[in-house]
């Protein structure tokens, strides 16, 4: 094994935490480098479902050290309450580090991820309200307090207070909200900090050895590539750098370090919030994916935009990540359905068009160019191999790995970890 990067090729909750989680098993260590707690993985192991939001999947696995890094937004009140739940359920959590350059989410990022998206009208971007955006706006702009400042007392309190001053100007004056009390989020955020600051080191000391002594890392991406907030459906994006490129930004890991780019993509299309999704079925057939595949979103509950799986979107990301080998996950949704679709082109203004288009607003008038192919009613979810796949489900993935650009490695027929075929253990490992 080496140094991989999993990414999510779509808009998010690929299943990546499951493909993270089987990586895991020979990784020593996990890495999250973007995004916060708008991210949402679901690990089952057994009977045993375990959701993060901040720390890395891998953390379930003894001998892993799970990795929080400088690109990423970390609110304190969520960390510590899944850091008790981790400890609670018997999981070792001397295991994780912080990055002292992360950025720290305040309540004042998520009043005003609330107050923008309400502000914006039919504007809005659906986002997760959880400051995400505020929060990365304020590291822009170099106005937004690091892990550092926030565990060092004498530091934080003159912080904060600038930061509460400016932000509540903003909330009174231009959103006609009620100000937030500084002398009641300094105690309880003092608190956080008190109980983050052993956890706390430059992470990218430890991964630099890591790669010198030759480490296996799993870099676990969140969100998706079309959530990227340079590459993705901008403005329908979150804050990030979602794209495996994220992986070397957001660490400090330098991009020759990185072996392999594993895309996870699932065998149809979701999406959660506003902006176009060309491949959404507003039907029975995109209730039946939504049902079958508990598509209700992890962080939110909110019930996501389900649809046929969309070649142009997932090659344009397999383009934009440089991907080595793709993971197609849930592909037992799909048992039932037949025929099925795949989405091979768009029409756009009376031109069919084979390239995912940028601008959002001309993605916005594209219509699917279907090709119909034939489903299976075989139950596929206790299936171990690829060759006791269902005839019609190998081609269904053959096609689809010719219409991305790329070869499938690893295959999800179910929730569980146990739930998953390797097609191919040399491309998923290195
Ligand atoms: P934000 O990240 O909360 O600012 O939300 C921006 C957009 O990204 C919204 O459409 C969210 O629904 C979407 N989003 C953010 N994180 C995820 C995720 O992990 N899965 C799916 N959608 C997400």
């Amino acid at each position: 094994m080496a140094n991989v990067v999993v990414v999510g090729m779509q808009w998010g909750d690929e299943a990546k935490g499951k493909v993270v989680d089987y990586l895991a098993q020979e990784a020593d260590y996990v890495v999250r480098y973007n995004g916060g707690n708008n991210a949402g993985h679901t690990v089952v192991v057994g009977d045993e479902v375990y959701k993060f939001h901040t720390v890395p999947v891998g953390v379930l696995n003894e001998g892993v050290t799970a990795v929080i890094t400088d690109g990423v937004v970390l609110d304190p009140s969520v960390f510590t309450s899944e850091l008790d739940g981790l400890k609670e359920r018997g999981v070792t959590a001397d295991r994780i580090k912080i990055s002292g350059n992360a950025h720290v989410l305040m309540p004042y990022h998520r009043l005003l991820d609330q107050l923008e998206e309400a502000n914006k009208g039919d504007g809005k971007i659906g986002t997760t309200g959880r400051g995400i955006g505020p929060c990365y706006a304020d590291k822009m702009s170099r106005t937004g307090i690091r892990v550092w400042e926030f565990i060092d007392p004498e530091r934080f309190r003159p912080r904060l207070s600038a930061c509460i001053k400016q932000k509540n100007l903003l909330i009174t004056k231009v959103y006609g909200g009620d100000p937030l009390d500084e002398n009641q989020i300094y105690e309880e955020y003092a608190a956080y900090a008190a109980k983050m600051a052993p956890y706390v080191c430059d992470t990218t000391v430890i991964l630099s050895d890591a790669s010198r002594e030759c480490a296996n890392i799993v870099f676990e991406g969140a969100h998706g590539s079309l959530l990227d907030i340079d590459h993705g459906t901008y403005p329908f994006a979150t804050s990030s750098h979602c794209v495996a490129g994220g992986a070397t930004i957001g660490t400090g890991v330098g991009p020759t370090m990185i072996d392999r780019v594993i895309g996870v993509t699932k065998a149809y299309t979701t999406r959660v919030g506003e902006g176009p999704c060309p491949t959404e079925l507003a039907d029975k057939t995109g209730e039946y994916i939504r049902e079958r595949g508990n598509e209700y979103g992890t962080t939110t509950g909110r019930p996501r935009r389900c649809g046929w799986f969309d070649s142009l979107a997932v090659k344009y990301s397999v383009r934009a990540n440089g991907v080595s080998s793709i993971a197609v996950t849930l592909l037992d949704v799909l048992t039932g359905l037949d025929p099925l679709q795949i989405c091979v082109g768009y029409e756009i203004d009376g031109t069919i068009v084979r390239e995912f288009p940028t601008d959002v607003a001309v993605l916005g008038r594209a219509v699917p160019v279907y090709e119909q192919v034939a489903g299976w009613s075989e139950d596929v979810s206790k299936m171990t191999t690829f060759s006791e796949l269902p005839a019609n489900a190998k081609h269904y993935l053959a096609r689809i790995a010719e219409l991305v650009e790329a070869p499938v490695c690893m295959l999800g027929v179910g929730r569980r970890r146990d739930q998953s075929i390797i097609l191919d253990a040399d491309m998923l490992r290195m």
